[in-house]
């Protein structure tokens, strides 16, 4: 369980990657930030493209900073979003983005931090929102 304060930090920090979301099409604006065993913390944004199906999501991106960085010990996301001009939204995390983060994470200890605002959040492990999950072990 992370604390409060590392909780803020990171919703701060999803918010941050938000600035920098290109998303041109769906105007819908995500951000995320991801928090490593040893404190580090990699954002990352939507990244769309004019053919569409390249399109990246935040999670994936922030993911992709951190382990092509030598950092894959995870131990929080927090992700926010909405469309563009308009309040926040709770951005709850796609199907791959969830299914990505599973590879790395152990599900029932890794934290999902869904925000609005630094004050108004919610928190799940990953096993809640990817229950019956498959994963590495699966192969071995
Ligand atoms: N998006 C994310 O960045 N993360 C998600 O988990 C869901 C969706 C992005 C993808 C696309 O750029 C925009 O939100 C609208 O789907």
């Amino acid at each position: 369980m992370i604390e409060e304060k590392d909780i803020k930090r990171l919703i701060r920090s999803a918010f941050e990657g938000q600035e920098r979301s290109y998303s041109p099409y769906s105007k819908y604006r995500v951000g995320a930030a991801i928090l490593t065993a040893d404190g580090r913390i990699f954002t990352g944004c939507n990244i769309e493209n004019a053919a569409f199906t390249p399109g990246d999501c935040a999670e994936r991106t922030a993911v992709c900073k951190a382990v092509s960085e030598g950092c894959k010990d995870f131990e929080a996301i927090a992700v926010v979003g909405g469309a563009s001009g308009k309040a926040p939204d709770m951005a709850y995390p796609c199907g791959v983005c969830r299914q990505v983060l599973r590879e790395f994470v152990e599900p029932d200890k890794f934290e999902v931090i869904v925000a609005r605002s630094e004050d108004d959040y919610e928190r799940y492990t990953l096993e809640e929102l990817l229950p019956k999950s498959f994963g590495p072990a699966n192969l071995g």
